[in-house]
């Protein structure tokens, strides 16, 4: 039997029609003309030198050969999953350490795509580190880590930055404070006391930008380090706030807070994942940050 002449793809093609009792279902399920799928069954069956399916009616059978030959795939297929693993493990996936460092607002949504990952390969160790932009910037400086997620790449380091989900900072009220509910200008709202976070971080850093850019300035009657006391003392009435959308729950109002409808917000930048040019990043860090991109909305950092 001229074996070479057999493809993985015919092997497939006649496993799905096999499965599904029909040519034009495997055609369907495998996004083929019901023509290419005959085509490929029968150059299969002429590498056999025997015929695979018999037609009974409207139905298909395996023949006793057709039976041989779909035991053969099942095997050939585990062979090839079990190949498969052995090179993921020489090549240090299924093992290793994965460090990631991310700045605080992104805390709300990265551990669940860590936690997929960390199911997957059970043995890879992961090494988190959160902390705020001037600090995720220093680490990445110093090279210590494989990724960091923050909001802006730092211009003045030779890193690949790549965007992947918006960050949108929205002003929040606390849902008691009487306001109108038409649209409202930052300028309006400048005569509360805000409480923002600290110098440094990165949604300061975008809130100091809008305000520079808009030549407004506001009363800044606290700042601090941590997204969750903002939010909780926005709620008791103490101040406003710009905090990033991912920090509030989906229903806001039911922590106290109310999302103001501010012109030119919510402030947009998106997320990046960022590594260092030259750095060599291990296979851990390339399979997250696959995982990473594909599994998020792509961001777009033009709107
Ligand atoms: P931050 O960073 O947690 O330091 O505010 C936010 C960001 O970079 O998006």
């Amino acid at each position: 039997m001229p074996r070479r002449h057999l493809t993985f793809r015919q092997l497939e093609t006649f496993v799905t029609v096999a499965r599904l009792g029909s040519f034009s279902r495997a055609a369907e399920a495998l996004h083929l003309t019901q023509p290419a799928v005959s085509i490929q069954v029968r150059q299969i069956t002429e590498s056999v030198g025997l015929p695979l399916f018999e037609q009974t009616g409207r139905e298909i059978r395996l023949t006793a050969a057709g039976q041989e030959l779909l035991r053969t795939a099942r095997e050939l297929d585990d062979s090839w999953n079990r190949f498969e693993s052995a090179v993921d493990a020489l090549q240090g996936l299924k093992r290793g350490r994965l460090r990631v460092a991310l700045v605080t607002t992104a805390k709300y949504f990265l551990p669940r795509m860590l936690g997929a990952f960390c199911q997957r390969y059970p043995d890879i160790d992961i090494e988190l580190e959160v902390a705020n932009r001037a600090r995720i910037v220093e680490r990445l400086r110093a090279n210590e880590d494989d990724l960091y997620i923050m909001s802006f790449p730092p211009e003045e380091l030779d890193v690949v930055a790549t965007p992947f989900l918006d960050n949108p900072l929205v002003v929040v009220a606390p849902a008691s404070l009487p306001l109108p509910a038409g649209p409202l200008s930052l300028a309006d709202l400048a005569v509360h006391p805000f409480l923002l976070r600290e110098t440094g971080s990165g949604t300061r850093k975008a809130i100091d930008r809008h305000l520079a850019a808009s030549g407004l300035s506001l009363k800044v009657k606290l700042a601090l380090g941590s997204n969750e006391a903002i939010r909780d003392l926005v709620a008791s009435g103490m101040g406003l706030s710009i905090l990033s959308r991912h920090v509030l729950d989906d229903h806001p109002e039911q922590e106290g807070l109310r999302i103001l409808d501010v012109v030119g917000f919510p402030l947009q930048q998106p997320w990046s994942v960022v590594h260092l040019r030259q750095k060599i990043l291990p296979l851990p860090a390339h399979a997250f940050m696959n995982e990473l991109l594909s599994a998020v909305s792509p961001a777009n950092p033009g709107e």
